[in-house]
């Protein structure tokens, strides 16, 4: 459903992707690992439309998005969660998730649009808090709140930027059991962008690893070894 292309982009002259092509199919949960600075944030920013392509192709459900606007992007169902998790922290948690609705249906008819249900069921916090501001909750329920948010929309293809960053390892593991109900119940296909190898392997059915840019490595996550990959990955 998402195909790169030898894709290319960068940062004035300095290019920070090189020849990157890569496939999530329908459903699948794919990682993209790679230490700091190995060019993920940049990859997926790039994917949605926030970031110039200056090489290559990006398709999307059969069409070429290459050139396409982000609020575009994100209509034909690309979600997004940024890195750092991109919360309104004076917009209340309602407030940030209306937000994610407004990205599918536009300002005016996403007025309207009622939040679809599976987001309070995935995330229950989130409904004891639905009043309380976004700057005002803790970083585990931020990310989560992060996800929902881009859930909102009813994206078919989820992209996620470091879900696990600075989180402590008691929700981590209620980010990995949301993400696996997001795959299996919802049918949302994920690129997850991580660092913490173990969470990715674990999840994942594909990886790849990125390293200055280009892809170094990929393959089934079921049939290599996490060590395998971890020397990409250290620094
Ligand atoms: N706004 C920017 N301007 C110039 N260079 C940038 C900018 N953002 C990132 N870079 C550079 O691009 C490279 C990849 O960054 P990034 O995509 O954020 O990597 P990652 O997400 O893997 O840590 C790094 O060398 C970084 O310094
Ligand atoms: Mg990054």
């Amino acid at each position: 459903m998402l195909t790169l292309e030898q894709v290319g982009a960068g940062y004035g002259l300095s290019r920070v992707l090189n020849d990157v092509s890569l496939r999530v199919g329908p459903g699948e949960l794919v990682t993209m690992l790679g230490r700091n600075g190995a060019g993920k944030t940049t990859l997926l920013r790039t994917i949605v439309g926030l970031h110039p392509v200056a090489a290559g192709k990006v398709t999307f459900a059969g069409n070429d998005v290459t050139g396409m606007m982000p609020h575009a992007r994100a209509r034909s169902g690309i979600g997004y969660v940024p890195q750092g998790r991109g919360i309104f922290p004076h917009l209340t948690v309602r407030e940030n998730l209306r937000l994610g609705l407004a990205a599918r249906f536009g300002r005016g008819e996403g007025r309207g649009a009622k939040l679809p249900d599976y987001i309070f069921d995935l995330f229950p916090v989130l409904a004891r808090l639905s009043e309380r501001k976004g700057g005002l909750l803790s970083g585990g329920e931020q990310q989560q709140l992060a996800i929902a948010r881009a859930l909102a929309s009813k994206p078919t293809l989820l992209l996620l930027d470091e879900p696990t960053e600075g989180i402590q390892p008691s929700i981590v593991q209620d980010i990995q059991a949301a993400l696996k109900r997001i795959r299996c119940e919802l049918n949302v296909a994920m690129l997850l962008v991580e660092q913490y190898l173990d969470f990715a392997w674990s999840i994942a059915d594909r990886f790849y690893v990125i390293q200055r840019g280009s892809i170094a490595a990929a393959g089934d996550t079921r049939e290599c070894s996490a060590d395998s990959v971890a020397h990409l990955m250290s620094v």
